[in-house]
């Protein structure tokens, strides 16, 4: 196989973990055979830094020409008081739009070895396993009329769907269930927002059309508290843009880390793969952050862009294989525990496995 693959580091610690993900990719390509021509290209804050806009023209035409894309993140301190056209974050939302992905799947589930490692009790979170199905390209996101009054005295934005952006979402939901525990939990704030009713009602037709997939739907803060309290309850959860982002990251901690999580943006053409963290300005540049969420990311742009199963398999067991054998980064060990791996020496755990991997 022949793929382009555009890379983004961005901000923060992007460059590290999309760096560690490269070389699985490399190890992939050497493994099983194939070609893959990876680009690096700036966005947000490190193009901002270079005097250029958040999401340059030539980083946006090489991703509309790739295969698929490989996000770090975006985010940066240093244009955090910045408007909306100067900030690093305005260049993933554009992205988002341009490549039409309008479907964010973030898959949490607790790995094998990490059930004591976060700040859950063990009991509850072992073998808790969710996908979360999260409207990446509408909502409050992008909904006009947005923006600030002349005297700062108000601002305001506004959270808008339509039925055919709820339909789509809610398929993608659905589709996901049947192949997995055929569990659909509906996150809504519809005793409040219209926006929420008529999302209540959409989604209920869409599960007409699929009788072997239970329903619930939930309002997003009883949601968000029973995902702390018994996560193993969920299966697939179907969810806006806002309220996705939200319970995201509240799952990254359920399973130990958010630093474990990936996440791919598909439904347009080839998609757009990040981790679900931020670009942690605080542990940039020392080497110590956890680079599985961006390799997870890559396994999920193998199976999803690439449509290479076994690569993405054997990646993923590959993640698995490090945890299993007790490589730790720092965000995985406890106050006082075992020393911890750099994000580098966690890489090349990974990395080893994959080229040891037996075909698939
Ligand atoms: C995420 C991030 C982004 C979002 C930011 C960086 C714009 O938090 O991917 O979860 O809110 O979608
Ligand atoms: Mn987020």
């Amino acid at each position: 196989m022949q793929a382009t693959i555009a890379l983004l580091p961005g901000d923060g610690i992007g460059p590290e973990v999309t760096g560690a993900a490269e070389r699985v990719l490399r190890a992939v390509a050497d493994r099983f055979g194939h070609t893959f021509t990876l680009t690096s290209h700036l966005i947000g804050g490190a193009a901002l830094h270079a005097g250029q806009p958040p999401l340059p023209d030539d980083t946006r035409e090489a991703c509309q020409a790739a295969d698929a894309v490989l996000l770090g993140a975006v985010g940066d301190p240093a244009f955090d008081t910045g408007t909306s056209e100067r900030r690093p974050e305005t260049a993933l939302l554009e992205l988002r739009q341009v490549l039409g992905v309008f479907a964010n799947l973030r898959p949490a589930r607790v790995w094998p070895g990490l059930e004591d490692g976060g700040a859950f009790k063990s009991e509850f979170v072992t073998g808790a396993d969710m996908l979360i199905v999260r409207e990446l390209t509408g909502g409050i996101y992008y909904g006009e009329p947005r923006g600030v009054a002349a005297d700062r005295q108000s601002a305001f934005n506004t959270m808008r769907y339509s039925r055919p952006e709820i339909e789509r979402i809610a398929e993608v939901a659905f589709r996901s269930a049947t192949e997995r525990r055929g569990f659909v939990t509906s996150v809504d704030k519809a005793n409040v927002l219209e926006t929420s009713r008529l999302w209540r009602e959409v989604v209920s037709e869409v599960s007409a059309r699929y009788p072997d997939v239970k329903l619930e739907h939930q309002y997003v803060d009883s949601c968000a508290l029973l995902l702390a309290t018994n996560p193993k309850h969920f299966d697939v959860v179907l969810s806006g843009n806002l309220f996705g982002d939200i319970l995201s990251d509240e799952a990254g901690a359920v399973v130990g880390s958010l630093g474990l999580l990936p996440s791919a943006s598909i439904g347009g053409r080839g998609g757009l793969f990040e981790p679900v963290h931020g670009s942690a300005p605080p542990i940039a540049g020392r080497d110590i952050a956890n680079p599985i969420g961006a390799i997870a990311s890559a396994a999920m742009l193998l199976r999803h862009a690439l449509g290479a199963g076994p690569e993405a398999d054997a990646v993923e067991r590959a993640i698995g294989g490090a945890l299993t054998a007790g490589c730790r980064t720092a965000d995985l060990v406890a106050d006082g525990g075992a020393t911890p791996l750099s994000g580098s020496a966690m890489a090349q755990a990974i990395v080893e496995r994959v080229a040891d991997s037996a075909a698939g």
